[in-house]
């Protein structure tokens, strides 16, 4: 169900930009951004999960910083940068933090993922050298349900060290001391 659908008046335009390109959507102001990325735009990276902004499936970049989309109307989002998964890379040439959770195999079900991968993405581009610390910190909001959370956290070192341009294998020990990830609603 698009986001777009006509009734008695006509939803405004509104551009966006969104992965370095612009487009325009027909929507109703309050639509959450998430439901235009998804059924207008075809970017289907960002998940839905619980709709409202508690356990970061639908996470995208907003001028580089991690946001839910479920939660933010998409005319928040006028004038402003948006980076879902897919502008990260492609499937024949992987972001390093795509990449990264790839040689980690971090993934169980994967519904987590779009969130984790644009949060670590975020993370790094303001701290390309966190700490075990400071990666649980930052997800510590992402819900996993697999418990795939030592693979992730193993991931997010292995993001950090491909893009300060380091080739080495994945590290085992990272994940030693790994508690859990997931917590409950957002308190920032
Ligand atoms: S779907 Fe947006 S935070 Fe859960
Ligand atoms: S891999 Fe299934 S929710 Fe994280």
């Amino acid at each position: 169900m698009g986001s777009s659908v006509n009734s008695s008046s006509t939803p405004p335009s509104i551009r966006l930009h969104v992965n370095a390109g612009a487009c325009d959507v027909t929507a109703e102001p309050g639509t959450a951004l998430l439901h235009v990325l998804r059924n207008d735009l075809a970017l289907n990276g960002p998940k839905y999960g619980c709709g409202l902004g508690e356990c970061g499936a639908c996470t995208v970049l907003i001028d580089g910083v991690a946001a839910r989309s479920c939660v933010i109307p998409v005319k928040a989002v006028q004038g402003r940068e948006v980076t879902t998964l897919e502008g990260l890379g492609t499937r024949q040439q992987p972001g390093t933090t795509q990449q990264a959770f790839i040689d980690c195999q971090a993934a169980q079900c994967g519904y987590c993922l779009n969130g984790m991968i644009m949060t670590v993405e975020a993370l790094l581009r303001r701290n390309p050298n966190p700490s075990d610390d400071a990666i649980r910190r930052e997800l510590h909001h992402n819900l996993c349900r697999c418990g795939t959370h030592v693979e992730i956290m193993m991931a997010a070192h292995r993001a950090a060290q491909l893009r300060a341009g380091g080739a080495a294998g994945v590290d085992a020990t990272v994940s030693e001391s790994t508690p859990s990830l997931g917590g409950g609603a957002r308190d920032d």
